[in-house]
């Protein structure tokens, strides 16, 4: 490359004013159609919604709004079928759209541009990719949602530990545990239907950033696209970035939401845990090592949650401190979100797949969750609600009892009962009805809580909230 090599002619959209050709680093830096023909079906969709509106206004004629229309078809197919002559020195997809245009219409399509800049129309082609992409990743959490409540549903009563600092705490069941994520996948798509809510307003009108004096229709335009509204403020129409901060932020957190359970799929396959067991479809071998199974799918999971959040601090630093109104700097707003959006998007689908995949090993979860004496604050709990003593002393009785046990080698409920009375003599026969796994897990009944009963309502409950909307 040589970079400060000059090309020969004037750009076609606006020579008028130049003349000698951009330096060869320009166009290089300044092309963005390498990313921004994603937004080709949106930046058409806009174009025929201005013309109409062009149209109805007296402004442009009906002879040229159809000419206008009939070339969008052709371009739009064009596109699809992958024929379309895509050029770097028309720099992004809106000249490129244009100066297509100008090849099959003539002289119309120089009309299409009348009471529009690139600025209000980069606004809005971006606010409806990332709107779609938006009901595309909701569509994607509700299926995610939908596979972890059909394995909460089947394993509504299958024990496992449930932990606190990775060490084993209280028993749960695998489906409370399934459930958990329901909810902070439910929060996501809170966020992005919010985030949804906000944007959908249209910048289109706006013009360069002031207006303009042709008597458009704003509201038209905005109904057309199916924006709510016109944006109120032109300055604000081509300045703004929130929405797409809003889409990096509330992807940023799912990713953090993926990324734990990915974690967990990881450890529960494990060998120090085997609790769950991945099929073939959602693992891969090792080059060397025969025996290997490994949990790849959740791991490029977990780590995608790096790039997304990388994302979102891109934007952020590009967004922050930008004097009104556009900025060129603004053009690299699109491939962090195009980036965040697909990572997202795969890391839903995998997801999705490895939870209706993975089965559990009941036995490895059940002797885990035996291990670590996880009864002991149901023998707490006794000793306050049927001993009647205040919860402090109950919690220093049953961690004396617990290292009594401990020292023997043996489970709560299989420590002799004699030799807790020998620790405290207001201990009953009764106390063993809450010592094993199970009676403390059925005991769980308080709302929101683990137990098996709990779970099944809890499932039927979510599927009203999340999968009937
Ligand atoms: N490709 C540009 C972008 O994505 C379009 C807007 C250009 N506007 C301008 N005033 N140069 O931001």
């Amino acid at each position: 490359m040589s970079p400060n090599k000059t090309n020969k002619s004037a750009n076609a959209q606006w020579g008028g004013r130049f003349t000698g050709g951009p330096a060869e680093v320009m166009e290089q830096i300044n092309t963005s159609i390498g990313f921004d023909r994603r937004l080709f079906a949106q930046d058409i969709a806009g174009s025929r919604a201005h013309a109409d509106m062009l149209v109805a206004q007296g402004i442009l004629s009906t002879e040229d709004g159809k000419a206008i229309n009939d070339g969008l078809d052709t371009i739009s197919r064009e596109i699809e079928d992958e024929k379309f002559p895509f050029s770097q020195a028309l720099e992004d997809i809106h000249m490129n759209i244009e100066a297509r245009l100008r090849d099959l219409i003539g002289e119309p399509a120089g009309r299409l541009h009348t009471a529009r800049s690139r600025n209000d129309q980069v606004a809005t082609d971006f606010r409806l990719w990332v709107r779609d992409a938006t009901d595309g990743l909701e569509e994607q959490l509700q299926a995610l949602q939908a596979a972890l409540i059909a394995g909460a549903e089947t394993h509504a009563a299958l024990i496992m530990p449930g932990f606190t600092h990775l060490q084993t705490a209280q028993p749960v069941t695998f489906g409370h545990h399934l459930l958990a994520y329901v909810e902070m996948f439910g929060r996501d798509r809170g966020r992005f239907a919010d985030c949804r809510r906000r944007l959908n307003e249209s910048p289109l009108g706006a013009g360069a950033l002031a207006g303009t004096s042709f008597p458009i229709d704003r509201k038209q335009t905005a109904t057309a696209l199916g924006f709510d509204r016109p944006m109120a403020n032109s300055l604000d129409a081509v300045a703004d970035r929130d929405f797409a901060l809003e889409f990096l932020s509330a992807a940023a957190i799912t990713m953090t939401h993926i990324s734990r359970l990915a974690e967990e799929i990881v450890i529960w396959c494990s060998d120090g845990f085997g609790f769950v067991r991945l099929s073939d479809a959602y693992t891969t071998g090792s080059s060397m090592m025969p025996q290997k199974r490994n949990p790849d799918a959740a791991e490029l999971s977990r780590a995608k949650a790096g790039r997304v959040f990388g994302d979102l601090m891109t934007l952020l630093t590009v967004m922050k401190g930008l004097p009104l109104t556009y900025s060129k700097d603004m053009q690299e707003d699109k491939e962090p979100v195009f980036d965040a959006a697909d990572s997202l998007g795969l890391a839903l689908a995998a997801m999705a797949g490895m939870v209706g995949d993975f089965e559990p090993m009941p036995d490895a979860m059940r002797a885990a969750a035996i291990k670590g004496y996880p009864t002991a604050t149901d023998l707490a709990d006794w000793l306050v609600s049927v001993a009647g003593m205040p919860f402090r002393e109950a919690h220093h009785v049953t961690g004396e009892i617990v290292k009594a046990a401990e020292a023997r080698g043996v489970l709560l409920d299989q420590f002799p009962i004699a030799d807790m009375q020998a620790i405290d003599g207001r201990i009953t026969e009764d106390v063993l009805s809450v010592l094993s796994i199970d009676a403390a897990l059925a005991r769980r009944t308080s709302e929101g809580g683990t137990a098996p009963d709990n779970v099944r309502a809890a499932v039927a409950a979510a599927r009203k909230r999340f999968l009937e909307t």
